[in-house]
């Protein structure tokens, strides 16, 4: 049988890892288990600790294996460490080892740099949990709600998934990461978590769906690029992990989809034409397309500072190092090394934004971007055919990168969505139109009125298509009582 191809459920962390035979590290993350579930406890899904919820766990790494069902507490989550299969005879895809053999063990040299990728990626996962958890008193199904819980209880095992790596090849700094890894919180003001989008409130459930489709979407492009590591178990973990992500993103995009079309179809029913006429829209209780864009103005361009600067010599240490590669580095036709290479880059010249060749190396994290641009600009395609088929004039989209960022090139530019620069004065009267004002964000804070009921659905947005593991829309997914 292949290595990892079973599935250890007998102890208390279930593996792939064979965990049973290696009892430093199984004491490690055992020492390290009720530290986890206090953080759950405190941070996790607010006010639904003891309700039961039907979940899907991971019981085998194998597409059947996985998707198994059932009504589940979520602290008693089955949160276990799970690898991909290793490929045979795999060799580092880039940088200065291409063609080696992959790594099993850490390179010392490269101990630190990888040390910190495994905490920034880890930081993220309980971030994001801590930021969702008072959306459960407000879901506007159970279907939502049992989704929301499903993406966290993921995102909890992948906090899991960075932890094993910290604690198995990192000795006692790893365990000193995987403590701090529970300590931080998401906007904390003295120990806030590492990356700004993950210190953000997600406060109500257009902000969830915003949040899901585009944030873990850098989540994708990340562990994608890490997916490629010459590190082989984080190449592995980060391809299983690759496979949860994908659902939580369909829970945003179709979220989001469900949203779009409820307003659509309470507009005509009112015949509403116009989709500017913000007032008349609301009071059907139904939330008007500019308002879902200026959310997706803020979301994206969050998201789109977690790229980092776009001229990065850490991006091209990693990548030279062998530890992260390029989205889907073993499907580029180049040399892998990108050692005379150059990238197009936006930057801003005497005032203007202009396209600058630069060296391809220090331009990796560009090239995720405009990888991640690419792959985003899916959800608003799909979401403006809603609109199309509804007969409306608007569309939706992605603002340009230079719109609302904090980090890198355009920080703190006055440009609006579509990249163009606005003086000063201009921008301030301009930016209640670009982004959430206080009276929009008032306006969705009474909207989130709770549906708990089973089968029924808050009316600002559509019932679900299809329930989850062919379970009927009068499924009642959460047992609140438990
Ligand atoms: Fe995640
Ligand atoms: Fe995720």
């Amino acid at each position: 049988m292949q290595e990892g191809s079973v599935v250890d459920y007998d102890g208390l962390i279930p593996n792939n890892v064979g965990l049973k035979d290696d009892a430093r590290v199984r004491r490690a993350l055992e020492t390290w288990h009720p530290g986890y579930i206090d953080w759950w406890m405190d941070m996790g899904p607010d006010g639904f600790q003891d309700a039961l919820v039907y979940l899907r766990t991971a019981v085998g790494i194998d597409p059947e294996g996985w998707a198994k069902f059932g009504f589940v507490r979520m602290p008693e989550y089955r949160w276990g460490i799970l690898l991909a299969l290793p490929q045979a005879d795999r060799t580092i895809a880039f940088g200065h080892h291409k063609g080696e053999p992959a790594w099993q063990e850490v390179p010392g040299e490269y101990r630190a740099m990888l040390r910190r990728l495994l905490v920034i990626q880890g930081d993220t996962e309980p971030a994001s949990v801590e930021q969702q958890r008072h959306l459960g008193r407000t879901a506007p199904s159970l279907y939502d709600m049992r989704n929301l819980f499903q993406v966290n209880v993921e995102e909890g095992r992948h906090l899991w998934a960075m932890v094993y790596l910290l604690q198995k090849y990192f000795g006692r700094d790893g365990r000193e990461e995987a403590e701090a890894l529970l300590e931080r919180r998401s906007g904390h003001q003295d120990r806030p978590r590492m990356l700004g989008a993950f210190n953000e409130a997600t406060p109500d459930w257009l902000s969830f769906f915003l949040f899901t489709t585009f944030t873990d979407r850098d989540g994708k492009m990340q562990l994608a690029a890490l997916a490629q590591s010459g590190f082989d178990p984080l190449s592995r973990t980060c391809r299983f992990m690759l496979t949860e992500e994908a659902h939580h993103m369909f829970v945003g995009e179709n979220g989001v989809a469900r949203v779009v079309g409820r307003t659509c179809e309470a507009m005509r029913q009112a015949g509403i034409d116009d989709p500017a006429d913000v007032e008349r829209v609301r009071a059907l209780g139904v939330i008007d397309l500019p308002l879902i864009q200026k959310k997706i103005n803020l979301h994206v361009s969050l998201t789109l500072d977690l790229f980092g600067a776009e001229i990065s010599t850490n991006a091209a240490n990693a990548f030279s190092a062998g530890l992260k590669g390029r989205y889907r580095e073993d499907k580029i036709d180049d040399d892998h090394r990108l050692v005379d290479s150059t990238y197009p880059v936006l930057r801003l010249e005497d005032g203007t934004i202009r396209e600058q060749q630069v060296p391809a190396l220090s331009a990796l994290n560009m090239r995720l971007r405009d990888d991640f641009i690419a792959d985003a600009s899916g959800g608003p395609r799909r979401w403006n055919k809603i609109i199309e088929e509804a007969g409306f004039p608007f569309r939706l989209g992605l603002p340009h990168v230079a719109f609302n960022r904090r980090i890198g090139e355009f920080a703190g530019l006055g440009a609006d969505p579509a990249g163009r620069i606005l003086p000063d004065a201009a921008f301030i009267a301009e930016r209640e139109k670009f982004l959430p004002n206080d009276a929009d964000n008032r306006f969705l804070e009474g909207l989130m009125r709770p549906e708990h009921r089973p089968g029924q659905c808050a009316g600002w947005i559509a019932p679900p298509k299809s329930g989850v593991g062919g379970k009927p829309g009068t499924f009642e997914y959460v047992r609140i009582e438990g």
